[in-house]
């Protein structure tokens, strides 16, 4: 079984109610359960996780290597300037293994500081603007590439 773990950074935990025009009215909870669904239906086991945290992400990061697990990663705002998570990242695909960054808006049609990702660089590719079909999308990508 193709595990893959998905991960959301800080503020994303509000979804639904986080300025809903731009990020849509699917809640967090609800966001998990689309995303467990669409892994069965691809034949991936997808777990969704939350933090505020740097801290958190960067070990999810490495927990991710350590257990040879595939990572879709919404940075949100840790996109634009956190080197010690980028740096992190650059563990994954240096595994033999995916990492699909994702992002609900696209951030290059915002503010001029949305649009630098220092993720971009170390990750396998991007999916952005989607609303959480982003999420289905880049599931699809690591279900493709590893099947
Ligand atoms: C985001 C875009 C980021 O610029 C922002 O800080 C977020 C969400 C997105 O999914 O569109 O929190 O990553």
């Amino acid at each position: 079984m193709t595990h893959v773990l998905v991960v959301n950074g800080p503020n994303l935990g509000r979804l639904g109610t986080r300025e809903p025009e731009k990020y849509g009215s699917t809640t967090h909870d609800e966001l998990a359960a689309l995303v467990m669904r669409w892994g069965v239906d691809m034949g991936l086991e997808a777990a969704l996780r939350q933090s505020d945290s740097e801290t958190d992400l960067v070990h999810w990061m490495h927990e991710a290597v350590d257990t040879g697990k595939h990572v879709v990663l919404n940075p949100a705002a840790f996109t634009h300037y956190s080197y010690a998570l980028r740096d992190a990242c650059a563990l994954i695909p240096a595994a033999g293994l995916t990492l699909v960054e994702v992002h609900l808006t696209n951030p290059q049609s915002r503010e001029s500081f949305r649009s630098a990702s220092v993720i971009s660089g170390v990750a396998t590719g991007t999916i952005a603007g989607f609303g959480v079909d982003s999420y289905r999308l880049a599931l699809q990508a690591v279900a493709e590439r590893v099947g």
